[in-house]
């Protein structure tokens, strides 16, 4: 991976937005340029692709169809092959040139969370192997980021305790409603992914995520007075933007619910509803904003009495096309 030109992350569903947010973490700190491809248009989409680039593939069946075949073409034409699977002896590890295995444990419910989660933390650890191997980090920086990543463990259960209650009312408030609304920008934007498909999958509300920036070209014109729209705002660099987006919706009508942590908390108005986490740095900010909304999705999902473990039409491993 150290000496890659490229590195193509291929997935689907919720694996797939471990990997909008590895792209972020790993060109940030490794300097790659790293591409995210849905697993079953890149199979079809004769990408260029050859020995110079490294493809990651993420699974946690390690079954599914598209992503296998994406995983076979870019063997044939001469890439190297990491694999990040919760199934060891699954079909793809066993193809791939190299495994990494999320050990998270036996997932039974059909809507991923855990795998999820342990998808990220693998991501965040390979991002800075490759960075210290490539010299593109100094010794400290890898050791703090390595103390904070395993700060995650107990800043999750923080978050957890601390968010329940108010997760619960604005699932009250939403669970009647048509339509979700999700926007957020870079690793924000990222995690919003995720949480508008979670809150699909479980609850069958319908959701749309947006990149906050991009409402104005299209999207606002479905804001209307009472409209709900979550807002995942954590990210400094560009914060004030977030907000800017928050109050043009807000100013249409909308019923905005912000999910921060702490630190940024404080610069969002008391006037707007909150979900607060816990904090860590900014780089590992997903892993604690990811646990309201999937927490979100449950309470929502079980207020509209919906089977939560077995979501209608929806299988676990999808292994045909
Ligand atoms: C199915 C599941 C999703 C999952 C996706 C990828 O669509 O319903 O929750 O994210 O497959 O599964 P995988 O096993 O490859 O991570």
């Amino acid at each position: 991976l150290a000496s890659a030109r490229r590195i193509i992350i291929t997935a689907c569903g919720t694996a797939m937005h471990a990997g909008f947010m590895a792209k972020y973490f790993i060109e940030k700190y490794a300097r790659i340029p790293v591409n995210v491809e849905i697993a079953s248009e890149m199979r079809y989409a004769d990408m260029i692709i050859d020995e110079n680039d490294a493809v990651i593939v993420i699974s946690q069946s390690g079954e599914t169809a598209d992503t296998l075949a994406a995983l076979r073409l870019s063997k044939k034409r001469g890439a190297k092959v990491l694999s990040i699977v919760n199934v060891a002896g699954s079909t793809m590890a066993r193809e791939s040139d190299n495994v990494i295995l999320t050990k998270a444990g036996r997932e039974i419910a059909v809507a991923t969370t855990k795998a999820y989660s342990a998808q990220l933390v693998a991501l965040y650890a390979l991002g800075i192997f490759v960075s210290e191997k490539r010299g593109t980090i100094t010794a400290d920086k890898e050791k703090s980021l390595i103390t904070e990543l395993k700060k995650l463990p107990v800043k999750i259960g923080e978050t957890l305790e601390k968010v329940n209650e108010s997760v619960k009312s604005v699932a009250r408030e939403i669970f009647n409603g048509q339509d979700v609304f999700y926007i957020g920008r870079l690793s924000d934007y990222a995690t919003a992914c995720e949480g508008s498909l979670k809150l699909k999958e479980i609850s069958y509300i319908n959701s749309q995520v947006y990149a906050a920036g991009e409402l104005k070209h299209g999207t606002i014109s479905l804001i209307n007075q009472g409209t709900s729209v979550v807002a995942v705002a954590s990210q400094r660099n560009v914060f004030s933007k977030t907000l800017s987006n928050i109050a043009e919706v807000e100013a249409r009508g909308a019923k905005v619910i912000c999910v921060t942590d702490e630190k940024m908390s404080e610069n969002i108005s008391e006037e707007y509803e909150k979900i607060v986490v816990a904090d860590t740095i900014e780089e590992f900010k997903s892993s604690l904003l990811v646990i309201p909304l999937q927490l979100l999705s449950y309470y929502t999902a079980k207020l509209k009495g919906c089977d939560i473990d077995k979501p209608k039409n929806l299988a676990k491993s999808v292994t045909v096309e």
